[in-house]
């Protein structure tokens, strides 16, 4: 309850962290982020200043919104926030819980990559009320994971799933490719048996998209050779046949196994508001999507407060992202709890130029079911409509990293984001 005896609202406490151990050549999550800052190191002035930077802005935003909302769920994205050190991580999380009531979050992820992982820092996790880990494996072929440019090797990321349990993490996620280019069934197939054998309970299977300024992308330009649709299709449905034998069924796009992700999925249901910190983090709150844009470190730095932009839900290019996210999940975009969030009627949005643009794109490839209820893709087409979206390229002024806020909405990436999807 508020001081005022009003029930406080559900909230979810994003922070991100614009840093990585390598710039991945599949990755089109930090293409906007200079690889000089990505890689910055704990002691240089980017990292300390960006850690700086996300004390002020907690420190003055977190208990003005305090005041509304209580948090319930929590997540530590990226980039790569496992790369923090032990000393950032117990930094952060003091500056979270001095102005957050920490005690009512049920779910605390921390995104992970394999060779940032180390047992005491996984007991640091732990002992301060981290409760699921996402850990980025992407493929157990040491040969696959050396042409991704990843930092980690396939052992190396299995020891670190088994550090995560030992340091008492049951609520383990692994993020895996499928369908690169050169990608045949049977590589699908003997990597997705071996994930489907270890002790993780929650598997995300990612299409992999051949995103502009990722150096994947250039390579496949410059062989001339483009990615085959319905051999990305064959391997997710492999992938998905071999986790559901194994017990661990899709309950939403690209999501298998028990227990849920609850951050995404309330994120995709539009269930909560959300408080994005950092580089690059953005936030759904009070009817606005605000946020400060992907790559600009040092501005971030230098105005921690100050977001770079702060556009109503109702603007053409949020509601279209909003309705894009909601479509990944079974259950669709639900009227009632769209005009909640937004203050339009779901009618009134699929009016919106933006919008009827970006569902017609959709609906090429799926039926889109309408109801009183709500609209949402017949259980069935979910993955070839989104899988076939990865193929859509954004025309070149929007692709650019100075791209207008109230561009129209692209294909959504699954995951929670560190850019606002615009
Ligand atoms: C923020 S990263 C995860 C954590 C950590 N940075 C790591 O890489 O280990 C988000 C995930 O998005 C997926 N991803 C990134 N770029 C992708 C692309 N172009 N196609 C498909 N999946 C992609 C990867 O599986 C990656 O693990
Ligand atoms: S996949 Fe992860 S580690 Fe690699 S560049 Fe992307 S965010 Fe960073």
């Amino acid at each position: 309850m508020s001081e005022a005896g009003v029930a406080k609202r559900p909230l979810l406490l994003y922070v991100n962290t614009p840093f990585c151990n390598s710039k991945c050549h599949f990755c089109d999550w930090v293409v906007k982020v200079p690889i000089g800052d990505l890689r910055l190191g704990p002691e240089s002035e980017g990292r300390r200043g960006h850690l700086d930077a996300l004390k002020i802005q907690i420190a003055e935003q977190g208990p003005v919104l305090s005041e509304r909302y209580q948090p319930e769920l929590m997540y530590w994205g990226g980039g790569t926030a496992s790369i923090l050190s032990p000393a950032e991580i117990e930094t952060l999380h003091g500056a979270l819980a001095g102005s957050f009531d920490m005690s009512g979050i049920v779910e605390a992820t921390i995104e992970s990559s394999p060779e940032s992982l180390t047992l005491d820092k996984l007991t640091l996790l732990r002992g301060l009320g981290f409760n699921r880990i996402s850990i980025g494996v992407q493929s157990f072929s040491d040969d696959r994971l050396r042409m991704i440019g990843r930092a980690h090797s396939a052992p190396m990321a299995e020891a670190s799933i088994e550090l995560a349990r030992q340091a008492g993490f049951d609520n383990i996620n692994i993020d895996l490719i499928v369908g690169f280019p050169d990608q045949d069934l049977a590589e699908v197939e003997q990597m997705m048996r071996h994930a489907a054998a270890l002790p993780v309970n929650h598997y995300s299977i990612y299409a992999y998209r051949a995103s502009e300024g990722t150096v994947l992308r250039r390579r496949l330009d410059r062989a001339n050779a483009k990615t085959d649709l319905a051999n990305q299709l064959k391997a997710y449905q492999l992938a998905s046949d071999i986790l559901t034998e194994a017990g661990h069924p899709e309950y939403t796009f690209a999501y298998f196994g028990n227990p849920i992700c609850k951050a995404d999925l309330a994120y995709y249901q539009m269930k909560l508001d959300w408080i994005g910190f950092g580089s690059g983090a953005f936030s759904v709150i009070e009817g606005r999507m605000k946020g400060f844009r992907a790559g600009k470190l040092h501005d971030y730095i230098a105005h921690p407060t100050e977001f770079d932009y702060d556009v109503p839900l109702s603007d053409g290019a949020q509601a279209g992202s909003l309705i894009g996210f909601a479509l990944t999940t079974p259950e669709g975009v639900d009227a009632e709890v769209f005009r909640q969030r937004t203050g339009i009627s779901l009618e009134a949005a699929l009016e919106l130029p933006e919008v009827k643009v970006y569902l017609d794109q959709l609906c090429q490839y799926g039926r889109l079911i309408t109801d009183e209820a709500g609209i949402r893709f017949a259980r069935e087409d979910i993955e070839k409509v989104y899988i076939s979206m990865n193929w859509h390229e954004q025309p070149a002024e929007e692709a650019t990293a100075d791209a207008d806020v109230s561009a129209k909405p692209v294909p959504v990436e699954i995951g929670l984001p560190a850019t606002a999807p615009v």
